[in-house]
């Protein structure tokens, strides 16, 4: 934990809080191992192109979590998720200081341990980002053809499943259906792609009434007591990309919402993307906590 200058509190471990193995640190979220169930942790650090940032962002963990549970409560009519439950207190012997349970309050789940499906189940409903510019390249993503001329940020006519192997080490990598087909048999590569597309399909049309574009997002399953469910986190912006609706338009580049304050100033301060960043400044750190902010304002209150 440290303490930047607007004198927030940024959570960027919780390693020395918490009284149990941690099994997985990734990026942005560590995984202990209680047992019967893994404890998730949501900090406050942020990364951009596999960097870690230094500071880490005030409450970005908080509105991560939230938007996971907000999208796990909703989606939990259509499909069973890894939430056990989200109650700090429930947790004093792992967590035995109360000031730190306080701390970690918003940012856990305590989650079902499932044997995990070892795909990224992506699904686009716009040609943007890494789709878009295999498509411009190869007329295809994923080895999928689609119609000639669209452009970038268009809107597909339908969503479509673009699936990636997950790899412990390195980058998690493309694949084709067939390849999908292969990896984990027929039934449940078709199973999944239909599941991903309906759970996006929903979210969509959700933040569309919100002003908010839910360009493209990916899930996790795995599976429990014999059960496919949605495990890791659902519809954050780590995993989805959010574009403000007035901010749409074809051919440019549409920032995130969340990510829009950090994207600029790293574009403009001359980063080589592959040596160790400088420190945020705390104006642009601000900056990009209130965006987080103002996704869950906007689609939860
Ligand atoms: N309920 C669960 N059961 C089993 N595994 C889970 C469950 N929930 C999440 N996981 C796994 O926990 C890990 C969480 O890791 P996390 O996403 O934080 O880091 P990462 O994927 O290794 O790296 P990155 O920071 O790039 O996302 C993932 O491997 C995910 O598949
Ligand atoms: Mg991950």
């Amino acid at each position: 934990m440290e303490f930047v200058a607007n004198a927030s509190v940024i959570v960027d471990t919780a390693e020395e809080m918490i009284n149990a193995p941690l099994v997985h640190k990734g990026k942005v979220r560590e995984l202990y191992d209680l047992g019967d169930s893994f404890l998730i942790v949501v900090t406050d650090r942020i990364s951009a192109f596999d960097y870690i940032l230094k500071p880490g962002v005030p409450d970005k963990g908080y509105v991560l979590n939230a938007l996971s549970k907000y999208w796990f409560g909703i989606t939990s009519g259509y499909m069973k998720n890894h939430i056990i439950h989200t109650d700090v207190e429930k947790l004093q012997a792992i967590i035995p200081s109360a000031e730190d349970r306080e701390l970690l309050k918003e940012r856990i789940i305590v989650a079902k341990k499932a044997e995990r499906i070892s795909i990224e189940c992506v699904v686009r409903g716009y040609i943007t980002g890494n789709g878009w510019r295999q498509y411009a390249s190869t007329g295809e993503i994923n080895g999928r053809k689609l119609p000639e001329g669209l452009r970038k940020n268009e809107r597909l006519n339908d969503p479509i499943f673009t699936p990636a192997a997950k790899n412990d080490v390195g980058h998690d990598e493309d694949i084709s259906i067939e390849q999908m087909i292969e990896l984990v048999g027929e039934d449940l590569t078709y199973a999944l792609q239909e599941r991903s597309i309906m759970l996006y399909t929903l979210a969509h049309s959700i933040c569309e009434q919100k002003g908010i574009i839910l360009a493209d997002t990916k899930f996790e399953f795995g599976f429990y007591a014999g059960e496919l469910i949605i495990i890791d986190e659902i519809f954050t912006p780590d995993s989805s990309r959010y574009w403000s609706q007035d901010k749409y338009a074809l051919d440019v580049e549409i920032d995130s919402m969340d990510k829009e304050p950090v994207r600029t100033y790293l574009a403009g301060s001359g980063w080589d993307k592959n040596s160790e960043p400088d420190e945020l400044p705390a104006a642009v750190v601000e900056e990009t906590s209130n965006r987080y902010k103002e996704i869950l304002h906007r689609l939860v209150d």
